[in-house]
């Protein structure tokens, strides 16, 4: 699955730093830590006509990610908020939209690594595109696993949602390479992480399963899903899965905000086979769209 170009967005207006901009204009400079060092911290928001989904989980995610990296200058909820209205506005974006909300280190006074040279505070970048969900949820995506493994919090904790995405993209790389949709990232011993882009949950006789967030993002939608089936008596646990326990499960699925819930359905050419005739993604998927105007907020 690749992307196309969009010719909505040929003329959106993008948030950077304190003012909007024309897509052509939108830029940062090449002191900016960005473009020194992946140095910035980032979120996907999607925009339902409900609203915008989980918008403050997203904004205390990027707060603690950027609390962990040490970021100064740290916008305000509000100042984020008014950023993101002030470019749906301009863009006449109510729905079918996604945010790409980064938050930079800043501008640095000389090229290093130095957090000490970013003197000029954080820079907040809001990119607001026309984005229906990116995979096909009805016919469903194929995946394969990468040797490039997901980093666990003994190298760099996977709970900081940083743009320095390399080891991710060397999976999607092998994905490509492969003609699959998505690469499979184990964590260090092993077990089953996420897909290089989505977190992943399987279904074993009318239970749902998820890998513990050790080694993945902490995905806000795989939260919202586990929330849901609690809410909803389907019963779950996150515990650690290895390959064979995916390649034999009834049902597989990739949750994320860019897609929401997607069938996986062939691993390492395997295919999915549900044995037990469940089709608890589907109705999760159906709880989600029923609970999503309760989750919403309109700006
Ligand atoms: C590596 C990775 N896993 C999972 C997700 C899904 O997270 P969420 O449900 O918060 O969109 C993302 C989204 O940015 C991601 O980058």
């Amino acid at each position: 699955m690749l992307q196309k170009y969009n010719p909505k967005n040929e003329n959106i207006q993008v948030w950077v730093g304190d003012q909007l901009y024309h897509r052509n204009e939108a830029k940062v400079s090449v002191f900016d830590s960005s473009v020194q060092g992946g140095d910035t911290v980032w979120e996907g928001v999607r925009v339902y006509k409900e609203g915008l989904l989980h918008l403050d989980r997203h904004i205390d995610r990027m707060f603690e990610s950027a609390k962990a990296l040490a970021f100064d200058h740290v916008p305000t909820r509000d100042f984020i908020k008014n950023a993101i209205k002030q470019t749906l506005k301009a863009n006449g974006q109510e729905e079918n939209t996604l945010i790409r909300l980064t938050l930079s280190r800043g501008e640095k006074i000389t090229s290093g690594m130095d957090p000490r040279l970013n003197q000029k505070g954080s820079c907040l970048i809001v990119l607001a595109e026309w984005k229906p969900l990116v995979y096909d949820n009805a016919s469903g995506i194929k995946v394969v696993t990468s040797t490039q493994r997901r980093n666990g919090p003994q190298f760099l904790d996977s709970k900081i949602h940083h743009s320095n995405l390399l080891n991710n993209i060397l999976a999607k790389i092998q994905a490509n390479i492969a003609g699959v949709d998505a690469g499979i990232m184990l964590d260090e011993r092993g077990f089953v992480a996420e897909l290089n882009d989505t977190n992943l949950f399987m279904v074993k006789n009318g239970k749902l399963f998820t890998p513990f967030a050790n080694a993945c993002l902490h995905g806000i939608t795989r939260g919202f899903v586990l929330e849901l089936a609690e809410k909803n008596g389907i019963p779950s646990e996150e515990r650690n899965l290895s390959l064979v326990d995916f390649y034999n499960a009834d049902e597989v699925f990739a949750t994320g905000t860019m897609g929401e819930l997607t069938p996986v359905q062939e691993m390492d050419g395997r295919k999915i086979e549900n044995k037990s005739g469940t089709n608890l993604r589907e109705e999760l998927s159906e709880l989600m769209r029923k609970a999503r105007v309760d989750h919403c907020e309109k700006l």
